[in-house]
């Protein structure tokens, strides 16, 4: 949760849908609603991100004010009296989510993230069974050159709903600030602006990606993600370096699809370029899933046993012949700190060497 101010913690009243509530100082209307379970739609907002106030789904009316203000951007204050649901912003909520639609193609049944998109969920909700404002059809020709992209991801303007969450993410989270804004009204897109004033580009962690809430940045390389609720969500911890980061591999028809940011962890969510992207290796045709030996200048493939027998004979042979310091282990960062525990411990206690080193060294 992102607050407006955090510096003063007094407890605040307010009456929320007819009931007290208590409140502290620096928490927005969401904030609140939320920690009591009351439901107000957003789009723009993510709890990762300070508030953007750009969708204006989340519209409430407080008592004594003369227009609907959004919840997320605004702070609580004593004796407020707050309504989060009436006619009239169900109306509002409607109207603003068709205007929204605008800018967005009508066509779910195609999408990858069908079953896992924000803005379907609240079409679904708020029941817009149709678009009755002219559609603008966005072409990458008003813009006069080709959409923003990576090597690693893609952006489709015709499907932006201008929420802001990409560049915030790309300030807030990975800290590098480079995507703005560009145009004006139903031209506007989301642009790089590398280098940046501070001479900073684009890292490739996608952390705008992960924060988009429709599927308009793209993994540019990416299989198809399979329906959402066919998907398996199956959390791990990324292998490639000693962090450690928190992650869910999404499984569908026993391939992993993609990897999504998991909130808990080391990470609280943030993830670099080779956690979120480097996971095709799992599926590779070539990823190698027994062990090999080499006969006769040929590889064969055997058991574990095979495998560890012959090994463990090469090294008595190795230590009987030259001694236990011709023997050398280097163990590796994509183990557990257990793993690397025992594997020192081999080298030392069982082969008789201290030649142990970790590839996290080199
Ligand atoms: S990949 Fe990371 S650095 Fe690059 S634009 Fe997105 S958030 Fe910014
Ligand atoms: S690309 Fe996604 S996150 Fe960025 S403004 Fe468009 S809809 Fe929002
Ligand atoms: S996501 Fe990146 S930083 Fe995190 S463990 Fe994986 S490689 Fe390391
Ligand atoms: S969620 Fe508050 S304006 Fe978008």
């Amino acid at each position: 949760m992102v607050t407006l101010r955090t510096k003063e913690l007094r407890r605040i009243h307010l009456t929320l849908d007819g009931k007290p509530v208590l409140a502290r100082s620096g928490q927005t209307i969401l904030d609140v609603a939320r920690e009591n379970d009351v439901y107000i739609p957003t789009l723009c907002y993510s709890d990762k991100l300070r508030p953007l106030g750009t969708c204006r789904m989340c519209l409430v009316e407080i008592e004594g004010t003369a227009m609907p203000v959004t919840s997320c951007t605004t702070p609580v204050s004593e004796g407020m009296v707050v309504h989060t649901d009436t006619a009239n912003l169900d109306n509002l909520r409607r109207e603003n989510l068709k205007l929204i639609l605008t800018r967005h193609p009508y066509n779910c049944p195609s999408c990858d993230i069908n079953g896992a998109c924000e803005l379907q969920d609240l079409v679904y909700r708020y029941d817009i069974s149709h678009q009755d404002m002219h559609a603008y059809q966005i072409k990458p020709a008003d813009f006069g050159e080709t959409p923003w992209a990576t090597p690693l991801i893609t952006y489709h303007p015709r499907r932006c709903i201008l929420c802001g969450r990409c560049v915030s993410a790309c300030t807030e989270i990975a800290e590098v600030g480079v995507l703005a804004y560009k145009g004006r009204g139903s031209d506007t897109i989301i642009a790089s602006t590398e280098p940046n004033e501070f001479g900073r580009e684009c890292i490739s962690c996608g952390e705008c990606l992960a924060s988009c809430p429709v599927d308009a940045l793209v993994e540019a390389n990416g299989q198809p993600k399979g329906k959402a609720w066919e998907t398996k969500k199956v959390k791990t911890i990324c292998t490639y370096c000693g962090t450690g980061c928190e992650l869910i591999l999404n499984v569908s028809g026993n391939k992993v699809t993609h990897v999504s940011p998991s909130r808990g962890g080391v990470n609280q969510g943030a993830l670099c370029a080779k956690g979120r992207f480097g996971y095709d290796f799992i599926n590779h045709k070539d990823r190698l899933r027994s062990p090999m030996i080499r006969r006769d200048g040929y590889w064969e493939e055997v058991n574990w046993d095979v495998a560890l027998d012959y090994v463990a004979d090469k090294f008595a042979a190795i230590k009987q012949r030259e001694g236990a310091d011709a023997l050398a282990g280097l163990s590796s960062a994509r183990c557990t700190n257990e793993e690397n525990y025992l594997f020192q411990k081999l080298f030392r206690g069982v082969l008789g060497t201290n030649n142990v080193d970790h590839c996290a060294r080199l």
